[in-house]
């Protein structure tokens, strides 16, 4: 396998899927000090600039489509790392990083959290990307307490998970402020600073600059970093005392398209549910978010086909055996067409749920059956010892491999 030779100040960018041990010197990559000794895996989805602090050897292991390139006298890196420097030393309370998909701002957050460690300082990450969340499964808001310097925020525990119940964040950007909000408050008051906040990469859109707005007014970060971009809609924002810097975004890196997003996701599913526990809740004992279902009242529609029925808001909703196009025919003639919902039986199967025990402690599962007549729901999740008041819907279906499917109610 190839050996690399570096220069002090020398660099090179890697492209993923490699590996290196570090056979001499000190390298840098996004702020983590790297040391002899140490093995340094590049996943098939990742680039980054390395950067020799002295003269240094590495050892290569590369397979596919890993890649070697110079670093050029203008890569974003050296931007990167003078604008972190100056920002934690300013020992800010709050930073948020906005940009476009793909434009590093994850990147951005953990080159600001390693330089944080390195000063000895003991930040906090909101992982604020429901699409891409790297320390949550999807759909959720999280709070990660990083202590030592990564390459990546995806393995960092979660302190804190709060379920947002979709994958994209259009649908739901007054509860993703608000959960970031209160988040950062918690980090705060917990000696937590300087709190990063990262985001999802929807910004082309006028909703998009609101809710990034939004979410800056709410949270009054001390510093607004966009990261690959800038727009003076966001410089007003230093009317509030945030101050706005804009970053280059490398210009040469491993991007995702759709699919391997898609596939991301899948695998962080798979991470948190690889060893979930089956678990028997009474539906008597749990209230019902976003599931009009089971938190409508139960009524008797005398038909031998329905398995179960609900009303709420003058609305039904009905569970049903058989041939449920004809069911929802045959009972909209007298319920009304606008008035009824029809559910297969087993339309349940899947349903990516949050659990709750009411009080802020939250956890996934996968709702596996709801059994009516038992009063039983059945559930996999990696907290089997959580007791569960509350269970939030989401509008995905996992499927046995977790590929995501959407379901409406
Ligand atoms: N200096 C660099 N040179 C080359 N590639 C880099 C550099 N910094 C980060 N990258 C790579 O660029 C890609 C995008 O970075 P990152 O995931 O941080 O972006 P993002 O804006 O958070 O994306 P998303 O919208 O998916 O959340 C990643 O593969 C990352 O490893
Ligand atoms: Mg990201």
């Amino acid at each position: 396998m190839p050996t690399l030779k570096l220069n002090k100040g020398e660099g090179v960018k890697l492209f993923g899927p490699m590996a290196f041990t570090l056979l001499r010197g000190t390298v840098e990559i996004l702020g983590k000090k790297v040391v002899v000794g140490e093995r340094v895996i590049i996943h098939r989805l990742k680039s980054y600039a390395v950067v020799a602090l002295e003269d240094s050897e590495l050892d290569l292991s590369m397979v596919n489509e890993a890649q070697i390139k110079r670093l050029e006298d203008n890569e974003a890196y050296f931007e990167w790392v003078k604008l972190s420097e100056e920002i934690v030393s300013s020992n800010p309370t709050v930073v948020v990083v906005i940009g476009e998909v793909d434009s590093g701002k994850s990147s951005f957050t953990t080159l600001l959290l390693n330089k944080a460690l390195e000063r000895g300082m003991r930040p906090a990450l909101v992982d604020a990307d429901v699409g891409q969340a790297d320390v949550a499964p999807p759909g959720y808001v999280s709070l990660a307490y990083p202590s030592e310097q990564t390459l990546w925020n995806r393995g960092l525990k979660p302190v804190r998970m709060c379920f947002v119940g979709d994958n994209k964040p259009q649908r739901s950007t007054d509860a993703i402020v608000n959960y970031v909000k209160r988040l950062v408050e918690q980090a705060v008051s917990e000696g937590r600073t300087p709190v990063v906040v990262d985001t999802d990469g929807w910004m082309k859109e006028v909703g998009a600059v609101l809710y990034k707005t939004k979410l800056v007014v709410e949270v009054r970060p001390d510093y607004l970093v966009h990261v690959g971009g800038s727009d003076p809609s966001f410089s007003a924002l230093e009317r509030l005392g945030v101050k706005y810097r804009t970053v280059p975004s490398p210009s040469v890196k491993k991007v995702r398209d759709r699919s391997e997003r898609r596939e991301y996701r899948s695998d962080r599913y798979r991470e948190f549910f690889a060893n979930a526990a089956m678990v028997k809740y009474d539906l008597n004992q749990l209230v019902f978010v976003d599931m009009p279902l089971l938190q409508g009242a139960r009524v008797d529609l005398h038909d031998e086909r329905v398995v179960y029925s609900s009303v709420l808001g003058g609305k039904y909703f009905v569970v049903a055996r058989g041939d449920t196009r004809r069911v929802y025919e045959e009972l909209s003639a007298s319920l009304g067409r606008e008035k009824l919902t029809v559910y297969p039986q087993g339309f349940e199967r899947g349903l990516y749920v949050s659990l709750s025990d009411g009080k802020g402690s939250e956890c996934p599962g996968i709702v596996e059956k709801i059994d009516f007549d038992a009063g039983k729901l059945l559930a996999r999740t990696p907290c089997p010892e959580l007791p569960v008041r509350v269970v939030r819907a989401s509008t995905i279906r996992l499927t046995e491999d977790f590929k995501e499917e959407y379901i409406e109610y």
